[in-house]
């Protein structure tokens, strides 16, 4: 197959395609994504083929998650190169629509998610993030109507809002996590790497091995709150602004007290430069 016939570009062409399937008895997953593909994107692929016969990979920068002061323009835009990537991966589709498709003229649906969505993590610094992230993850899984979609823990708050609005809306789809994969040394990969300079690259891992340092304490017994003012002091050594960086109940994502209420997850948000870079870890 040629990789211009792996993509789909109208609602009426993916619905298609997933009824010759479904006519099949065949199972059908679905992976999102905002393009700029990476190995944690491809890991999910494989995750999503473990659970289901087909494999949709959707790809779209969606303007809805993105504050006018965020990097909508900026992030990085390589169909070819990603289709690339995808092709070989053995996937069955991708979901590629232009943003007319997505958001036509007149289009005045919003989605409020609360719950996960409302704990004053990303939320507090991203205001309209969860509310772009829930329409169009609900447009995504009502246009594919897969059985299972697969969401990274890397974005741990969006994997528990996803979570969440599939259940209180009843789509009839399992969400399936999939684990963080990271570069060599320890930093989580993902597309906002490729804005990092030569030297701010050289920190970045800091993050994920503060984050890593602090869970061993933690479950050696030390005080949360004083584990995580040492590990917010080598981040911001490391030359790094942070947004947040606590230990948060590892399903409700609510603030933990005292720390035997767990299980904990430590997450973190950091900005380095002009890059913003987030990460977390089960305790
Ligand atoms: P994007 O940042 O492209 O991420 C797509 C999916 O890949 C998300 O589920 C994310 O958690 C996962 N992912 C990113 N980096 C990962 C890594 N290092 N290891 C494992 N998984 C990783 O998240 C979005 O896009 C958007 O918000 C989206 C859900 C597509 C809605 O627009």
């Amino acid at each position: 197959m040629s990789r211009r016939s792996l993509v789909v570009r109208t609602v009426a062409a993916l619905r298609r395609a997933v009824a010759r399937w479904r006519e099949e008895d065949d199972t059908v997953a679905l992976v999102p994504t905002m393009g700029a593909v990476h190995e944690g994107h491809l890991s999910l692929v494989r995750v999503a083929q473990s659970h289901a016969r087909r494999v949709i990979v959707s790809i779209f920068v969606n303007p809805a998650q993105f504050a006018p002061n965020e990097d909508f323009a900026a992030y990085p835009r390589r169909f070819d190169v990603d289709l690339a990537a995808l092709t070989p991966a053995g996937i069955d589709l991708v979901w590629a629509p232009p943003v007319e498709a997505m958001y036509g003229p007149g289009f005045a649906t919003r989605i409020i998610p609360e719950g996960p969505a409302k704990v004053g993590l990303e939320d507090a610094f991203r205001p309209q993030f969860f509310a772009g992230v829930a329409i169009v993850v609900s447009k995504l899984l009502i246009q594919c109507f897969p059985d299972i979609a697969v969401f990274g823990e890397k974005d741990f708050q969006q994997l528990k809002v996803v979570t969440r609005l599939a259940a209180d809306l009843d789509l009839p789809v399992k969400i399936v996590p999939a684990p963080t994969m990271r570069e060599l040394d320890g930093l989580a990969m993902s597309s906002r790497n490729a804005y990092l300079s030569a030297a701010e690259r050289a920190q970045a891992p800091t993050l994920y091995r503060v984050l890593s340092q602090c869970a061993a304490a933690i479950r050696h017994g030390e005080h949360v709150p004083r584990v995580l003012d040492e590990g917010s002091a080598e981040i911001e050594a490391a030359g790094f602004q942070l947004d947040y960086f606590e230990a948060r109940h590892a399903e409700t994502l609510q603030k933990v007290a005292p720390a035997a209420d767990g299980p904990l997850r430590l997450l973190v948000a950091a900005r380095i430069g002009r890059t913003r870079l987030i990460d977390n870890v089960a305790v």
